[in-house]
């Protein structure tokens, strides 16, 4: 059975496989029958153990309009808070003769821990602070679809590096499509590891926003912004918020991305997220068909990890 488990095992050929597929699937889904039958013999299980809207939303249209028989599952009404186990818990639900598991998870790794002890295909739809490897799809093929190719762009990742796994899920699909990365942020909020992944790295917004073609905006995430990392969310704000001063001081338009949900305000204001150069809807609207082209390779195993391929 074959996953998508992470951007790190996936190469740059499968990449560009689910991009021309989704390329076919954003013509199907702006047409005004939207709906094609080609899952119509598979069922999908939607397992949401953390807090969702746009990737939740985003799975089960695209299931629904490849014509897929889907089913929700969300931790906070289930069994769970009986103290069921994940694997008990998804067991079941795949005796009721389900074919593929999209999960989100707290916990890094949940998605790769499942894939050991089930038969179906897992596509991991976040887990913890490790990988959310659609959103860093759906981020690239926005990219392209806006500045003609990702290859030769420059890409700067701005914030809470430390705990995301849209930025390290990114990070990885971005360098597989030859486009430098840096990231910007904190010196508290930046990994210890991050030298090691062959991205620049920057503290002065400034300076960053200077060198890239995209800033990709990351959510403060409240809850983790504590006194650990960063005096304050108002000085935060004041280095690391976007506003259209600082990109009006820029010699060249950039192209701003957020993955969502947006702290307004905060990262960035209301100016630039809805400004023309912002990219944000666009970005959700492309989840959809990149979701699509996921599911429709999995279910015809057309996307394998690197490690399958070179077996
Ligand atoms: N971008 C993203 O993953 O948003 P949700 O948490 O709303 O799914």
């Amino acid at each position: 059975v074959s996953h998508l488990l992470g951007i790190k095992d996936v190469t740059a050929d499968d990449i560009q496989l689910i991009f021309k597929t989704a390329d076919q699937f954003k013509e199907v889904i702006n047409r005004p029958i939207k709906k094609v039958p080609s899952l119509r013999d598979i069922t999908i299980a939607n397992l949401f153990f953390e807090n969702s809207t746009r990737t939740r939303l985003s799975f089960e249209l695209a299931e629904k309009r490849l014509s897929a028989d889907v089913v929700n599952f969300s931790a906070s009404s289930s069994s769970v808070s009986k103290g069921e186990t994940l694997i008990d818990t998804v067991n079941n639900i795949l005796s009721m003769k389900v074919d593929m598991v999209v999960m989100r998870h707290p916990n890094p790794g949940a998605a790769q821990f499942l894939s050991k002890h089930i038969d179906a295909a897992i596509v991991n739809a976040g887990d913890g602070t490790h990988e959310h490897p659609t959103q860093a799809l759906l981020d690239a093929y926005s990219i392209r679809e806006r500045l003609g190719d990702v290859n030769g762009k420059k890409v700067v990742i701005v914030g809470d590096i430390l705990h995301s796994r849209v930025a390290l899920s990114n990070i990885f699909c971005l360098q597989k499509l030859g486009a430098e990365v840096m990231v910007c942020g904190p010196s508290t909020l930046l990994p210890k590891y991050i030298h090691t992944l062959g991205v620049k790295v920057e503290t002065d917004l400034d300076k960053a926003l200077a060198w890239c073609d995209v800033a990709n905006m990351l959510r403060v995430q409240h809850e983790r912004m504590d006194i650990k990392y960063f005096p304050s969310i108002r000085e935060y704000t004041m280095q690391y918020g976007v506003n259209m001063e600082r990109l009006k001081r820029l010699e060249k338009p950039i192209t701003i991305m957020h993955p969502g949900p947006i702290n307004r305000g905060v990262e960035i204001t209301s100016e630039v997220a809805d400004s023309e150069q912002a990219l944000i809807l666009q970005q959700v609207e492309n989840g959809v068909a990149i979701r699509m082209a996921v599911l429709y390779l999995l279910a015809n195993r057309g996307v394998r990890s690197s490690e399958e391929q070179s077996s």
